[in-house]
């Protein structure tokens, strides 16, 4: 049996984030942090290694990055509930207002993955609804969401007027998901995502997944949604399984 290292040499780069950690745990939110040269100059290292250690605080969260102003100390992360509520309702949970916006609304042939996921046959017609999902004007997320046109007869006209797609199904189709499979991944920004969430392409981003299912076990939505990864942290609530 081999043993792990327990003391693996640690990157340049590393020691010094470590040492700004530490010296931003004080700052507040919206304070501004020295220059890269700056803190070269005050860690007796290169520019390249403090940039390095700060990319990877922005990729955290814990610094934001302002086109030409310069890098300040970031708000603190959003705590997420992973329950199957709607957007509109997490984000009641937290103490946020929720917005939306419809960024496009199209009727679409499901390939074999999508149809598939709606219980439908390939080709079926299914209604693609992207929208950018906002928190107290903060953009949090891109969402595309995918459901079967012939069940939901005129969503692509209905979406228009509702901010709430599951305050939406309830009201007007009498949908309500009961049961949902939640797929959590992550992956960098794409630029089209990261002009839309206000931040660089490559970001780390949270992406889930999300299969849900009515009382019958009708498939309802396949839904995915891009969060951004410096903004939120999510918290599933776990319980044992009885044995
Ligand atoms: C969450 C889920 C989506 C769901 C959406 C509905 O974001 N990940 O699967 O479609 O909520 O939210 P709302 O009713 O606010 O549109």
């Amino acid at each position: 049996m081999t043993t792990a290292d327990a003391r693996p040499r640690e990157p340049k780069y590393y020691t010094v984030k470590r040492h700004l950690l530490e010296r931003i745990e004080s700052l507040t939110p919206g304070s501004a942090v020295p220059t890269e040269r700056e803190l070269a100059a005050e860690l007796s290292t290169s520019r390249t290694t403090v940039r390095q250690a700060l990319v990877d605080l922005v990729a955290e969260g814990r610094l934001v990055r302002r086109q030409g102003a310069g890098t300040f100390i970031a708000e603190p992360k959003v705590t997420w509930p992973l329950h199957l509520t709607s957007f509109t309702e997490a984000a009641a949970l937290n103490g946020f207002a929720a917005s939306t916006r419809l960024i496009a609304v199209t009727r679409i042939r499901g390939d074999a993955e999508v149809a598939g996921r709606l219980g439908l046959a390939a080709g079926a017609p299914v209604v693609r609804i992207e929208r950018l999902r906002l928190a107290d004007q903060r953009p949090m997320a891109v969402e595309t969401s995918h459901l079967s046109a012939s069940r939901f007869p005129n969503l692509t006209r209905n979406i228009r007027r509702h901010q709430s797609l599951y305050e939406l199904l309830r009201i007007v189709y009498d949908v309500v998901p009961m049961r949902a499979e939640e797929l959590i991944a992550t992956a960098p920004a794409s630029p089209r995502e990261a002009s839309l969430l206000g931040t660089e392409t490559g970001a780390p981003m949270l992406v889930l997944g999300r299969h849900s299912r009515d009382a019958d076990g009708e498939p309802v939505e396949w839904v995915t949604s891009w969060y951004r990864g410096d903004r939120v942290t999510f918290v599933a609530d776990l319980s044992a399984p009885r044995r």
